[in-house]
């Protein structure tokens, strides 16, 4: 039998009633102690959420949060990593007790801040071959027994993790309806032929006419741009994201194939703009220092761009992204011998859950040397197979949007780029929200 107290409870779920055996007593059956192992289980007590886990083979079980304070991904995803629990997308590592012992980003001599703690219940215990929470703190010292004469446990169901307290961008927001959206490669497009797309939960059909373009039904505008073609169901408050590169005649621009995730948008973008989650989820990085160096960022109308510089072996790698609300964003890196290679990523939000992506890399070989084809298919290779591990990875977070008000999840120093995104998004809707009340106004004032 294994017990700890976990000395207070950090939660602040609500107790509701249950059927299980614990009725009364502050005591929930969670799990039989059979199906707890080191892969964590999600369990419900008393209306919250956690998950249980063994932090080694045969040792005593653990309940936390189900969900990492970072970035609000389950846990479920975590590993058990030298006797701590590992979140799946930075790293972040927690211990028996729920305390943060790592960041990996932040380095040797970072300190995880208190509200990295994750919550845990008040108490554990398994008891009869069962798991038993008690959320808060009670006066019944030990769960009821179980088996022979005593009521079966009846462990709840596993409750849906709560929403973010404030607003969170999601695919369907109406600030989408002002803003530029790639809708298909121009090259899937003919002239005199059309193609169907998804846009913010809506059919729309995109015709080309004599060299026109139009939408059925009607848009704001439709257009050719970067080799993409764009729609804005209502009046366009975005800025167009600068790619200097599509007109230079040194680089050689590759377009990957469009893919798509079940996830939102906003997550999407938040993963590109973000290095510390990389050695956790690309396979080509793992192992890799996780450690994030300082990331200056630069606000500018309608996004942000951040210029860092990086050691290497033959000099400094120059590292530029730029991004432009709502899901425009560049990767420029130039290595020390003045070659180069830009990505730049935009996203389609097609459905609550649903988002296309579209990816051209542009290569620029040493001395403006146009960039070999063996060359030029590595590279495609590696971004799509990149592409592939953050599409997955956004997919499995299980997110509804990114949550704007920046209180609701906890950043570190590391994060400097998801803050300016988030910040950026946040502008974005609310200019947006601001021209949706003032034409709203003037229709009631001239109806
Ligand atoms: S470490 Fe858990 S979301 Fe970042």
């Amino acid at each position: 039998m294994a017990f700890s107290w976990a000395g207070g409870t950090r939660g602040t779920g609500t107790r509701t009633t249950h059927g299980g055996a614990g009725d009364g007593t502050g005591w929930y059956p969670v799990a039989r102690s059979s199906d707890v192992g080191t892969s964590p289980l999600p369990v419900g007590a008393g209306g919250q959420p956690f998950v249980v886990v063994r932090l080694a083979p045969g040792a005593e079980v653990t309940a936390v949060g189900a969900r990492c304070p970072h970035r609000l991904v389950p846990l479920t995803t975590a590993t058990v990593v030298d006797g701590r629990l590992q979140c799946g997308y930075h790293g972040w590592q927690f211990n028996a007790e729920g305390r943060c012992t790592l960041i990996p980003a932040l380095g040797p001599d970072g300190a995880p801040p208190p509200r990295a703690d994750l919550a845990v219940p008040w108490a554990v215990e398994e008891r009869d071959g069962w798991v038993w929470l008690a959320p808060e703190r009670t006066t019944v010292a030990r769960p009821p027994r179980a088996g022979g004469s005593h009521p079966a446990p009846d462990p709840e169901q596993v409750p849906e993790l709560p929403e973010p307290a404030g607003p969170v961008l999601g695919n369907l927001d109406p600030a989408l309806e002002h803003a530029w959206h790639p809708v298909a490669l121009a090259a899937e497009l003919r002239d005199g032929g059309y193609v169907q797309v998804r846009l913010l939960g809506r059919n729309w059909t995109v015709h080309r006419r004599g060299g026109a373009l139009d939408a059925d039904p009607p848009a704001w505008g439709v257009t050719e741009r970067l080799g993409l073609i764009w729609l804005a169901p209502d009046e366009p408050r975005d800025r167009p994201l600068p790619v200097p590169e599509a007109d230079d005649p040194r680089c050689t621009a590759a377009w990957l194939p469009p893919a798509r995730t079940a996830a939102p948008a906003g997550p999407l973008v938040d993963a590109l703009v973000d290095v510390a989650h990389v050695p956790f989820v690309h396979a080509s990085a793992a192992g890799q220092d996780g450690e994030v160096p300082d990331q200056p960022v630069t606000r500018e109308p309608g996004g942000f761009c951040s210029r860092q510089e990086r050691a290497v072996a033959d000099g400094v790698l120059q590292v530029t992204y730029v991004h432009r609300a709502p899901f425009q964003l560049l990767l420029r890196l130039t290595p020390p011998d003045g070659a180069g290679t830009t990505v730049v990523t935009v996203l389609q939000p097609e459905d609550a859950d649903s988002t296309r992506v579209y990816t051209c890399l542009f290569l620029r070989g040493v001395d403006g040397q146009p960039v070999p084809a063996a060359v030029l298919a590595a590279e495609v290779a590696a971004e799509q197979a990149a592409l592939a591990e953050d599409l997955r990875l956004v997919a499995g977070t299980a997110s509804t949007g990114l949550p704007l008000l920046l209180r609701d999840e906890l950043h570190v120093r590391s994060d400097r780029l998801g803050v300016a995104l988030r910040r950026a998004l946040a502008d974005f809707a609310a200019e947006c929200a601001a021209l949706d009340r003032a034409t709203d106004l003037e229709h009631r004032a001239s109806a």
